[in-house]
């Protein structure tokens, strides 16, 4: 062989070593971070997304689908189905851990309910990051990407008392109804629990009056993210709570219920309540703009899946992942990437999605 040859191989050699060996980051202190540091550039991704309950889920598998392709990546997007979403999902994740992915991006359709999944994603060295719904109680969970959640619920809160006392000024205790979200979506307590930070010291101090008496997380719970079942619990609130009594407000965890709980009481005969939501859809933000709905939050999608893909890239490249804090899940301290959530109502909505091609236009009426 040729000296040049030989040198050359020496220095193939090397850089195989310097790629092996950048190729790992220690395990996270609590529970996160190992895994798959270093993989081939056009490594298969998994996206594992739960039933499309609100737009946001729609609007991040289109993202995650272009995102991973330009950056480099080839990534396979699924969704679990609406009739049996925490089976569909758990198959999905299974097929991606055959298929050899190097990472797996989930929005939990159920964030209980993959411990046997989480398993065999840990046997076959893959990453898992948790994207939005944080994953309970195991220490499998690598990551987590999301909005501050509690925050949401603080924002949310704080909303209702403005509007509040912007439409029915002096007119204290005020009547109003909490909703929460799905059971199985951990996402649903850190929001009421957000939300209660502030509203509980306002029913204790008789600012605020809860008519039903309906204050717990389980009591107030709308299963799947249902717009039918806010509304279903709406009308008997109603029904039972509020004959010849006025409602003044409602916390409503998301837009998609926010309209459900709008729809109730408007078709029992009352004005349009102070009604809180999430999420920017675009009925709730015609609504906002028109004067119905009081505010939403703006959590843009389009950021919350960059970070994400940013963090694949970063594993891929074997860089240090980029993470704001941890988060709680029960077993573990998840290393996090928060992202800051933005409360919206009719006065700031211009100029809150000024920089989104989608929203803005609905603040131009
Ligand atoms: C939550 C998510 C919310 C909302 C809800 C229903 O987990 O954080 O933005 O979309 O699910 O889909």
């Amino acid at each position: 062989m040729k000296k040049t040859a030989i040198v050359a191989l020496a220095g193939i050699a090397a850089v195989t070593v310097a790629l092996s060996g950048c190729g790992r980051t220690e395990p996270g202190a609590e529970g996160g971070g190992d895994d798959a540091a270093g993989f081939a550039a056009d490594a298969s991704i998994g996206v594992a997304l739960p039933d499309r309950t609100s737009e946001n889920w729609v609007l991040a598998g289109d993202l995650f689908e272009n995102g991973l392709e330009e950056a480099g990546f080839t990534g396979d997007v699924q969704y679990a189905g609406s009739s049996n979403a925490v089976g569909d999902q758990q198959q999905q994740v299974q097929q991606m851990i055959d298929a050899g992915v190097e990472v797996i991006v989930i929005g939990a359709a159920d964030t209980n309910q993959l411990a046997t999944q989480l398993e065999a994603a840990d046997a076959a060295d893959i990453t898992v990051i948790a994207y939005d719904r944080l994953i309970q109680n195991s220490d499998l969970v690598d990551y987590y990407v999301a909005f501050d959640n509690f925050n949401v619920g603080v924002l949310q809160a704080e909303s209702l008392l403005e509007g509040l006392e912007a439409n029915f000024p002096g007119e204290s205790p005020w009547n109003v109804e909490l909703f929460s979200g799905s059971s199985d979506d951990s996402n649903s307590a850190v929001f009421f629990d957000g939300a209660m930070s502030v509203l509980q010291p306002a029913i204790d101090d008789g600012t605020l009056n809860v008519v039903s008496g309906q204050t717990t997380v389980q009591q107030t719970a709308t299963e799947d993210w249902a717009a039918e079942n806010a509304q279903n619990r709406m009308d008997t609130i109603i029904t039972s709570s509020y004959q010849g009594v006025e409602l003044h407000g409602v916390l409503s965890p998301n837009d998609n219920l926010a309209r459900a709980i709008i729809a109730s009481a408007t078709g029992a005969g009352f004005p349009v309540p102070v009604v809180t939501g999430q999420d920017s859809e675009v009925a709730s933000v015609e609504s906002i703009v028109a004067g119905e709905q009081y505010s939403t939050i703006y959590k843009d999608t389009r950021a919350l899946v960059a970070a994400t893909i940013d963090m694949v890239s970063q594993l891929q490249a074997g860089e240090e992942v980029t993470t704001t804090g941890e988060a709680d899940n029960g077993a573990v301290e998840v290393p996090s990437n928060l992202l800051d959530p933005v409360i919206v109502t009719q006065e700031n909505a211009a100029e809150a999605y000024a920089d989104n091609p989608d929203l803005e236009p609905l603040t131009q009426q």
